[in-house]
């Protein structure tokens, strides 16, 4: 490897060596030999139908509950506009998706951030801020391996939050791309399989588990619901790529889909292993929580470590990072995430080497 080759623990997505392109290739014969019409014509803004109901069943609910959209980014912002004005009170998580912060802030939602501990959102905190009167629209919520700060959410906090929507009348976002990357430890339910209110809107992705190209993600929630954001999705687009959600389809329908979650799985925990070590050895003022799956490893830094010195200190080196302030509304100063899904192996050691010579020049 040549000191010049960058090594990105800045972006979320799999490297191209853990992608099934083989069986993506099949995929995409089997789905033009099936279904040729399907495939080329415009869709619905449902989605590709077959998809759609493959969808259903794996959460188990009807359809109409379902709408497939261009990535879960897309889905999260159909959500948003629907139920956010600007002035709205809503609650995230803190640390959050940097993608979330933005999107709600220029919606003009008055965000409030709820502190993030070992099992998930603080839910005394946000218990706290409802019964001094705030009225949250909805609460976006990412229940497995959060991005960014790699916790999962405990049962007794999913109950709890429900409890208190049902209560005070707000909607939970539960966007959750990671679920399938699990680690250790046992699968917990989905808030939506746990809902009795019509409380929950649950948002999931086949980046994480697929790849991020085919940009295919959904939403699911009450079915007057999904119908009127269809409605939006048709005047916007007409329908959603029907060629990539035909491709996911024949890989879902195929079992394809459940090696490649193993592939993914175990390369993500072999390099989250390897990166938790390195950062061990080479920053050892560092504190961090090893998370059962995902994506992300969320690190603070020694107090005098600034990030926005660090950061481009470190690009010169040869290593990009995200500053913690990019998740959070105000703090952060002294945190970075570090995603572990973009690079090999044998890349970790050298990456978190740059890193800790960049650290050594800021606090120097
Ligand atoms: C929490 C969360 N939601 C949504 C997304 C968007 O994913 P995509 O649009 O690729 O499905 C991401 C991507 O990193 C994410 O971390």
């Amino acid at each position: 490897m040549t000191a010049e080759q960058l090594i990105s623990f800045a972006r979320g997505a799999p490297s191209l060596d853990i992608v099934d392109v083989a069986g993506l290739k099949a995929a995409a014969a089997r789905a033009f030999d099936a279904d040729p019409a399907g495939v080329t014509a415009y869709g619905t803004s449902v989605g590709y139908v077959p998809l759609r109901k493959w969808i259903a069943e794996k959460h188990g609910v009807a359809p109409e509950q379902v709408i497939v959209t261009n990535g879960s980014l897309q889905a999260d912002a159909f959500l948003f506009t629907h139920l956010v004005q600007a002035g709205d009170d809503v609650v995230v998580e803190k640390p959050t998706y940097d993608r979330t912060l933005l999107n709600l802030q220029n919606l003009g939602g008055k965000v409030h951030q709820v502190t993030i501990q070992p099992d998930g959102i603080d839910v005394d905190e946000l218990r706290g801020l409802l019964e001094n009167g705030l009225r949250p629209k909805l609460a976006h919520i990412i229940p497995n391996y959060q991005n960014p700060a790699g916790v999962t959410l405990s049962l007794d906090k999913r109950r709890a939050l429900l409890a208190l929507a049902a209560e005070y009348g707000f909607v939970i976002f539960e966007d959750d791309p990671y679920v399938d990357i699990r680690f250790r430890g046992e699968a917990l339910p989905s808030m939506l399989s746990m809902d009795e209110n019509n409380s929950v809107v649950h948002a999931s992705s086949f980046t994480k588990t697929v790849c991020p190209g085919v940009r295919v993600g959904y939403l699911v929630g009450p079915a007057a619901l999904i119908d009127a954001i269809a409605k939006k999705a048709t005047n916007l687009y007409i329908s959603p790529g029907m060629v990539s959600e035909a491709i996911v389809h024949q890989f879902c329908v195929s079992g394809d889909i459940d090696r490649s979650i193993q592939t993914v799985s175990a390369a993500l925990a072999e390099r989250a292993q390897v990166l938790a070590a390195s950062i061990r050895t080479h920053i050892p003022g560092a504190t961090f929580t090893e998370p059962d799956g995902g994506y992300f490893l969320w690190v603070d830094l020694p107090e005098d470590v600034d990030v926005d010195a660090l950061f481009p200190v470190a690009m010169k080196k040869g290593v990009a990072i995200v500053k913690g302030s990019d998740f959070l509304l105000d703090g952060g100063k002294h945190s970075v995430r570090l995603a572990f899904s973009a690079v090999t192996v044998d890349q970790i050691d050298e990456g978190v080497r740059r890193l800790a010579e960049a650290i050594a020049e800021v606090r120097a």
